[in-house]
């Protein structure tokens, strides 16, 4: 016997919904997706209607669906998409693809930063550095970079990433084990700028999964990424969503609680935590804590190893 739709009462549900108890028909879905995420925008105060929002939007399911669902819960925001091109061969160019249909079909501003034209270098490149078996890591460093970057010359005053619960509750959760406080903090829903002129940043999707995700792309017909990026199987990132997989099995609310457990105790450490002082790089002149800052040091690396250092 079909299940009907817990809200309509006329369609057959098609999504069970655990943490919230609710089985829902695909159109019901969409709508209790984007009311969750005007929830979190709402309740973390993220931005003001007359912000301008920049969404980092990769390719991939989480924020093809962030940047829709703004598009939906906010008809009238400023909303402009903010795309890094990696230069990774076939990865690259098909996520920019998608990236392009995605803003062609929401009529959203997009701004591409190619890491080839701008810098020179690939971001397979650092296969060739110490970097060799940690791409993703080195590759980290070079997108929050750029996307201050993108987000400066975009005017945004509010850049909007699609870190999901899945990725939030497991890097917290990593960084508690291993005592990393000041990471900790850092994964807060709104970080405020990094100095005048730099744009604050929100996790509007921080209480979602990456499975209600991938749902509201395959039910609102969201153009996202057919292939994976050739650096991340196997990462730390995976495995540790692997342990909080087997923990949630018998408790569906087990992410949530993790977040909101240390969403509680994240102000307590922000007073305990100590804040580097920053200056100013001396290469690129962004905010930093060291002289020369993590990105332009890995990218120095990458021209030394290129022969064009
Ligand atoms: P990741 O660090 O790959 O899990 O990505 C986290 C978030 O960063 C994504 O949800 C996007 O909002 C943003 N992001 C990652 N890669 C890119 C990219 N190449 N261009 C623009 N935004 C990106
Ligand atoms: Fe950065 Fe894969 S997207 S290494
Ligand atoms: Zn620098």
């Amino acid at each position: 016997m079909p299940v009907l739709c817990g809200k309509c009462h006329s369609a057959n549900a098609e999504v069970h919904i655990p943490y919230a108890k609710l089985s829902l028909c695909p159109k019901c879905f969409l709508d209790f997706y984007v009311r969750r995420v005007k929830g979190a925008v709402e309740d973390f105060g993220m931005f003001k209607e007359d912000d301008v929002v920049g969404v980092a939007v990769s390719g991939g399911k989480d924020s093809a669906a962030l940047l829709h669902a703004l598009r939906q819960a906010y008809p009238n925001l400023k909303v402009v998409a903010l795309h890094v091109n990696l230069g990774i061969p076939k990865y690259s160019a098909h996520c920019q693809a998608k990236v392009e249909e995605l803003t062609k079909m929401l009529d959203v501003e997009l701004h591409v930063f190619n890491i080839v034209k701008e810098l020179g270098i690939r971001i397979s490149d650092f296969r060739k550095t110490v970097f060799r078996k940690k791409v993703c890591s080195a590759c980290g460093t070079v997108k929050r970079h750029v996307f201050e970057d993108l987000a400066r010359k975009a005017g945004v005053d509010v850049l909007a990433t699609g870190h999901n619960l899945d990725d939030v509750a497991g890097v917290m959760f990593n960084n508690f084990f291993y005592g990393r406080w000041d990471q900790l903090v850092r994964l807060k829903p709104v970080l405020p700028p990094l100095a005048e002129g730099f744009a604050s940043k929100v996790k509007p999707l921080i209480r979602i999964s990456e499975n209600e995700n991938l749902l509201y792309c395959l039910y609102g017909d969201v153009p996202f990424r057919e292939i994976d990026c050739p650096y991340s199987s196997g990462t730390g990132v995976r495995k540790r969503a692997e342990i909080l997989e087997i923990l949630s099995r018998d408790n569906p609310y087990f992410r949530h609680q993790v977040l909101n457990r240390f969403l509680e105790l994240i102000p307590l450490l922000e007073n305990v935590v100590s804040k580097p002082a920053l200056v100013k790089c001396q290469v690129c002149g962004f905010p930093s804590s060291s002289d020369v800052c993590a990105f332009c040091k890995r990218v120095a690396l990458v021209k030394k190893a290129l022969g064009k250092g």
